[in-house]
């Protein structure tokens, strides 16, 4: 038996305008984890087992062809040049589905890892990150890559689409509350729809891209200063921004406006939006009533995180 595992990740700024060649910021949470264990079998072929599914999926059925998990497991035997294994491949997460925390992007990631171990083949990250990015193109449909390489990498890092990755190193430390509206919203709805918003009215959405990226780019300056008043400005128009792309809700506006009134340092919406989770900076100080805040304003789930 061998085990892999992959974190879950929270986009700080960037999300949306990083589609369309902005640069984002993204940091993994390592404590919010997918686990895959992978078993030899007696019986021919793999299968897949989680509690994520109610079957469990037999990757040489033609009926599972596009689902991303089988997906992710042949992917990795192709590039291993694995034709047969007969395997049980038990999957666990933490990360909640569909709510911008890249559970996608983790399963594939703990899926290679995992199978590549098993076959006593250590891959590159480089590799794992293509492999994974070829999966997310099925959850996404036209995925920028942040996900998959900050989940990967491990690591914080500043994303340009197509460009080498930048690992960001950050001066301080940042003290996250991720809060889940509960509402699960499929990325590739979100952006889909803002790439019919941006084809309708080019002349008012292209601006709107550009100041994301120019908060991505002011953010990632206060990060390395350790200016958290200043990342927090940022995040709140981040937030506004991300607003007029459509892709915030009434339940994620509700919990930026909670985080605010109870002294948050700023807050805004992390990843795919119209749903799933939303992200607070605090302090020490400030995060027990933040989070009283955000639950009392309709999160279902709070989880803390320290960014270094
Ligand atoms: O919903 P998530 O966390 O998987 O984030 C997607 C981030 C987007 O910028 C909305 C899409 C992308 O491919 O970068």
């Amino acid at each position: 038996m061998v085990e892999a595992s992959a974190p879950a990740k929270v986009i700080l700024f960037g999300e949306h305008a990083v589609v369309y060649g902005k640069p984002a910021i993204a940091v993994p949470v390592s404590s919010l984890r997918v686990n895959v264990r992978v078993i030899e079998s007696e019986q021919d072929g793999i299968a897949i087992v989680t509690p994520l599914l109610n079957e469990v999926l037999r990757v040489d059925d033609t009926d599972v062809d596009n689902n991303p998990l089988v997906t992710a497991v042949r992917y990795t035997l192709d590039a291993l040049q694995i034709r047969q294994a007969n395997l049980t491949l038990q999957i666990t997460s933490q990360i909640p589905v569909a709510s911008g925390l890249g559970s996608g992007a983790a399963v594939s990631a703990a899926i290679v890892r995992g199978l590549a171990q098993q076959f006593g083949r250590a891959l590159e990250d480089e590799v794992v990150n293509e492999l994974v990015f070829e999966v997310e193109k099925l959850y996404h449909g036209t995925p920028s890559g942040v996900d998959n390489t900050v989940i990967v990498y491990e690591q914080p890092v500043y994303f340009v689409k197509g460009q080498p990755i930048e690992r960001l190193v950050f001066s301080g430390e940042y003290r996250l509350l991720i809060a889940d509206t509960g509402k699960a919203a499929l990325t590739r709805v979100a952006v889909g729809d803002v790439r019919k918003l941006y084809e309708r009215e080019p002349e008012r959405i292209q601006p709107v891209l550009d100041e994301i990226g120019e908060v991505v780019v002011q953010a990632r300056l206060a990060l390395e200063a350790g200016d958290s008043l200043t990342v927090g400005k940022l995040m709140w128009r981040n937030h506004e921004l991300l607003d007029q792309l459509t892709v915030s809700s009434a339940e994620l506006d509700a919990l930026v406006a909670a985080a605010r009134n109870a002294g948050a340092l700023g807050a805004k919406l992390s990843g795919g939006g119209r749903g799933g989770n939303m992200i607070a900076l605090v302090t020490e100080e400030t995060r027990s009533e933040v989070r009283e805040a955000l639950i009392a304003a309709g999160a279902v789930r709070v989880f803390e995180t320290v960014v270094a």
